[in-house]
């Protein structure tokens, strides 16, 4: 993950129109998460680091690794916030109009020579994503050997926790999708592949 953000934080503009992703995903439910949700988590991460300036030059990744070094009174919400604010980052960055989700050959047979296809990769991702019971992501992470892993992480955890790299999230909060997909989880996930945006993805990958 190549983020040098540091306090204060600043909530990073969606890189598309929001309704551009349409009709997989509507500009209401892309302008609300982003504007509201992922801005929250950077608003309330500013507000708790504010009067703890020894941790000001830290990026968003550091705060989560060295969270268990951070002050008791703020552990819990550093860990949550930060947590929040980059699975969002990542998330809206990880996302594009689907006229430009097209993957690499070469990021598609890595991605298919670990999981024996590349569709099966996806239905994997699919799996992970379902299997959350609460608000969560399905994540695809790297090790540092560069080893693909699929994750189904809880709340706003990250890979980063599990020593690995995030390449792509899939948030699985309701949040993400309930305004256009209601209860219908398995359609909104499936949906989502056509507006990934692989190129980000495979950089996240290599600048690991
Ligand atoms: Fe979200």
């Amino acid at each position: 993950m190549n983020s040098k953000d540091h306090f204060p934080f600043a909530v990073r503009p969606l890189p598309y129109p929001a309704k551009s992703l349409a009709p997989f995903l509507n500009a209401r439910t892309v302008k609300i998460h982003h504007d509201g949700h992922y801005a929250m988590h950077i608003e309330k991460l500013n507000r708790i680091l504010e009067s703890f300036p020894k941790y000001h030059s830290l990026p968003l990744d550091a705060l989560i690794m060295k969270q268990a070094f951070l002050p008791h009174e703020i552990r819990n919400e550093v860990k949550l916030h930060a947590g929040g604010a980059l699975n969002h980052m990542l998330f809206f960055e990880c996302l594009a109009p689907a006229s430009k989700s097209s993957i690499s050959e070469s990021f598609k047979k890595l991605l298919s020579d670990s999981f024996a296809s590349f569709e099966n990769f996806k239905d994997l991702m699919k799996k992970a994503a379902l299997s959350l019971k609460g608000g969560g992501s399905a994540y695809l992470a790297s090790d540092r050997d560069g080893r693909f892993h699929i994750l189904a992480l809880n709340d706003f955890e990250t890979p980063i926790e599990h020593c690995l790299n995030p390449i792509l999230p899939i948030d699985m909060w309701e949040h993400s999708y309930y305004l256009q997909y209601q209860y219908h989880r398995r359609e909104y996930i499936n949906n989502i592949f056509n507006i990934i945006n692989w190129q980000r993805a495979e950089m996240n990958y290599f600048s690991a």
